[in-house]
């Protein structure tokens, strides 16, 4: 017999109401496809809008952004009516573009249902979700538990709990320079940026090493033996008090630095001869750089105790080997996440297995086209102004003129007034960031923004000059 929400689903009603849902917002949503102006009609109501947003929070909107809602693949459409391409994607979650129907589709069937679900009495999708992101860690993957968080910083909290749980009486933590792990309590002090723990305590409990410099004179093995060393020194002046190694093998907020696999395998196997855990913040990185895990890209599959994640997956989670499952107690938490949320990141990952993540999937097409793409700036008469570029996936950045944050933001109002928004990332040099949609976006599209980016590339040259 079919419970009751098979009955609803596979009712004919239901299926004919659901598409013709679907078909009314694909039409509507076919007519976004390029940027466009704001309309004059819609300023004046804009203008209250972005100024109620900064008088409930307290400061003002990093751009005047506030989108209508719609949008379809790279464009969104902002609550003036202009359209834009977004290439930040609120910071890296819309992966699969905006107005995906395929994700909207796979949310329908659950959003008339429980609005968020808990660890005491969820729905299938609790399970299909933790199951489904367990079947992408590889075969030489030890990750084969999950629990599920609602944002990366509660994944982050998680890990370093379970971490210290099993080598207590061990806590401190190895991590990078220029790393970024959230905003807790615990997490800007893991965080090395001293602009995001101003007023707040400091334990004492993070050493933080170099990360690898690819400007650096060493090689990749020289810098990784420096790092070694340097490891050694802290195991000898605090015995038995680390309990793992952290990382990003892009750094993302840091700015976009990646670590190639001569420099972090060293550093991996020196702490695990120490007894450390391995712990792999994928939060940014997961689903983008080509693979579905970046460690996959870097072949460091086997050496990953504990794994994190969050951002395109539309949920949270932290994976952990057997040995790392915890005793009863030590997590738990209300929410687990939103049925919709669960949904499309079922949806999501099924896109990534079929056709995005690969070594000839979607993301590495769109890889070389931004290769191609920085390689033609930067051989025309613009080239002069970009000082360097890194492309991992959908993961690009590039630094423009001095590095300034001054010089960075004017680019960055020059680009969104030629239809295109990105972000930043580093702390010196400051680098332009984008993490595109590449769930969504054509080659076509790709080129025509990095058009834009050359011409605003041109205009603020211009401005900046004495
Ligand atoms: C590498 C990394 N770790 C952790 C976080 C924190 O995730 P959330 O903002 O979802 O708490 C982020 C967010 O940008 C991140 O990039």
């Amino acid at each position: 017999m079919p419970t009751v929400y098979d009955s609803v689903v596979g009712s004919k009603a239901y299926q004919s109401a659901k598409q013709q849902l679907l078909d009314a917002i694909r039409k509507e949503l076919a007519t976004i496809s390029m940027p466009k102006p704001a309309a004059e009609e819609l300023k004046a109501q804009y203008e209250k809008i972005l100024k109620d947003v900064a008088d409930v929070r307290g400061r003002d909107l990093f751009y005047k952004w506030v989108g209508s809602g719609a949008g379809n693949g790279p464009f969104i459409e902002l609550g003036d009516g202009s359209i834009k391409y977004d290439l930040i994607t609120g910071i890296g979650v819309n992966f699969f573009g905006h107005g995906n129907l395929e994700l909207f589709e796979a949310e329908l069937d659950g959003i008339w249902c429980d609005v968020h679900q808990g660890n005491l009495g969820p729905n299938p999708e609790y399970g299909a979700l933790m199951r489904e992101v367990l079947s992408t860690v590889g075969a030489k993957s030890k990750l084969k538990k999950i629990w599920l968080t609602t944002c990366g910083a509660t994944a982050n909290e998680i890990a370093i709990k379970i971490i210290r749980q099993k080598k207590f009486p061990a806590t401190k933590i190895m991590a990078f320079k220029d790393c970024f792990a959230g905003r807790t309590t615990f997490l800007q002090e893991l965080t090395d940026n001293a602009a995001y723990r101003q007023g707040q305590p400091t334990y004492g409990e993070v050493h933080h090493l170099p990360f690898f410099n690819p400007k650096s004179k060493s090689t990749a093995a020289e810098q990784a033996a420096a790092v070694v060393a340097q490891m050694k020194e802290e195991f000898h002046r605090h015995p038995g008090k680390f309990a793992c190694l952290e990382f990003e093998l892009v750094q993302g907020e840091g700015g976009f630095n990646a670590a190639p696999r001569e420099f972090i395998l060293p550093i991996i196997e020196e702490a695990k001869k120490n007894g450390l855990a391995i712990w792999d913040d994928e939060i940014q990185t997961f689903g983008r750089t080509g693979e579905i895990w970046c460690y996959q890209r870097l072949g460091l599959d086997e050496h990953i105790d504990v794994a994190t994640v969050a951002k395109l997956l539309q949920n949270g989670a932290v994976l952990y080997s057997e040995e790392y499952n915890p005793k009863p107690g030590l997590i738990s938490g209300t929410f687990a996440g939103a049925t919709s949320g669960m949904r499309a990141g079922l949806k999501g990952l099924e896109l990534l297995k079929t056709k995005l993540a690969s070594p000839n999937g979607r993301i590495r097409q769109l890889e070389k086209v931004a290769l191609g793409e920085f390689e033609r700036i930067k051989s025309g008469p613009q080239g002069r102004h970009v000082v360097d570029y890194t492309v991992v996936g959908g993961m690009i950045a590039f630094t423009l003129f001095d590095g300034t944050l001054d010089q960075v933001k004017k680019y960055l109002f020059k680009l969104w007034d030629l239809g295109a928004i990105g972000f930043y990332c580093g702390h010196g040099p400051y680098r332009v960031r984008m993490l595109p949609p590449f769930g969504a976006m054509t080659d076509e599209q790709l080129r025509d923004v990095f058009k834009r980016c050359e011409q605003a590339i041109e205009e603020t040259a211009k401005e900046l000059k004495p």
